[in-house]
């Protein structure tokens, strides 16, 4: 039986090398599916519960595309204001989860709260997946950031790997907890204001990663192998942007991938990006060799499809 099986996926704490290799091992398996554009019937019977209390476009849908793919079925809400949370009741997470735990076999629970998917894993025997909780974790996505590293560079050891934007962002807290499993270096690349706050410095130091902190790209990018692009300025979860239009602070020119900056990277480095993007990522670079971003967001359902069957303990 796996790490996976049965538990919760809140965290990628606890889960080391081994358990993310046996995913990844399968994730490759899951991707004959994809590519083939065919379904499997594996987790048929089985029904996934979707519970976004937060908007998502990747996260959502992969993981809907995933489940169906291995002939699954989807229920839940993608937004809190469809149900009775939205309304004079506002009806408490606590409440909702026992009623998704009769309505599906897995959860999937996005929340701008920290700590709430795991709390919700505490209210039900059904295994919770995080699928981004505040400026907490983004567990998943971390897999399938590793698993996009692996396949596009080969491996994961041995790579100088830079982080850029602000470190207060979810997605680069679980990725570096996980890298700490392999032996690549990691650049926390930031300006100081929104350098990786102490505590996660705590945590991935005592992860055992090999991290420098670093306040501008061009000490470092013509070192780098994978470049992973965030951007600067946090943008607000809660508000559209075009209601923040005339408030919004422009994206400094020297946290913007520009084209000048482009041609300084190593001839095979690639660049991610977790998507949506603002102006760090302009458009221009779509047609770079070493753009991987869209292929990253393509290995969601592969990955998120292996973690749906080893949770449910079911094997191709
Ligand atoms: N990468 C990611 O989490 O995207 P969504 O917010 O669209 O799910």
């Amino acid at each position: 039986m796996s790490n996976y099986a049965g538990n919760d996926f809140v965290t990628v704490k606890g889960f080391d090398r081994a358990d993310f290799e046996q995913l990844f091992e399968l994730a490759q398996n899951m991707d004959k599916i994809v590519k083939g554009r065919t379904t499997d019937d594996l987790l048929q019977g089985s029904i996934l519960g979707l519970m976004f209390f937060q908007v998502s476009t990747r996260t959502r849908i992969s993981f809907e595309s995933a489940m169906r793919r291995l002939g699954g079925s989807v229920v839940g809400f993608v937004d809190p204001k469809t149900t009775r949370i939205g309304d004079y009741y506002a009806e408490s997470m606590h409440d909702v989860v026992r009623m998704m735990e009769n309505y599906a076999d897995i959860l999937v629970v996005r929340h701008p709260e920290n700590g709430a998917p795991e709390r919700a894993g505490t209210i039900t025997d059904v295994p919770v997946i995080n699928a981004g909780d505040g400026d907490n974790e983004h567990p998943t996505q971390a897999l399938l950031d590793l698993y996009t590293i692996r396949c596009e560079k080969g491996t994961i050891d041995d790579l100088q790997i830079g982080f850029v934007g602000d470190m207060n962002l979810r997605v680069f807290h679980s990725l570096p907890l996980a890298l700490a499993q392999y032996k690549a270096k990691a650049y926390f690349i930031s300006p100081p204001e929104v350098s990786l706050p102490s505590p996660w410095i705590d945590k991935v130091r005592e992860a055992g990663l090999d991290f420098e902190e670093i306040t501008s790209m061009d000490e470092i990018i013509e070192e780098l192998d994978v470049i992973y692009m965030e951007g600067v300025k946090t943008p607000s979860y809660h508000i559209g942007r075009t209601e923040t239009a005339e408030t919004r602070p422009e994206m400094p020119q020297e946290w913007i991938l520009d084209s000048k900056k482009l041609k300084r990277l190593k001839s095979d480095a690639i660049i991610l990006h977790p998507l949506p993007r603002t102006e760090e990522l302009p458009m221009e670079v779509d047609a770079s060799e070493s753009a991987r971003y869209f292929a990253q967001a393509g290995y969601a359902v592969p990955v998120r499809m292996a973690l749906l069957s080893l949770i449910l303990d079911r094997n191709l």
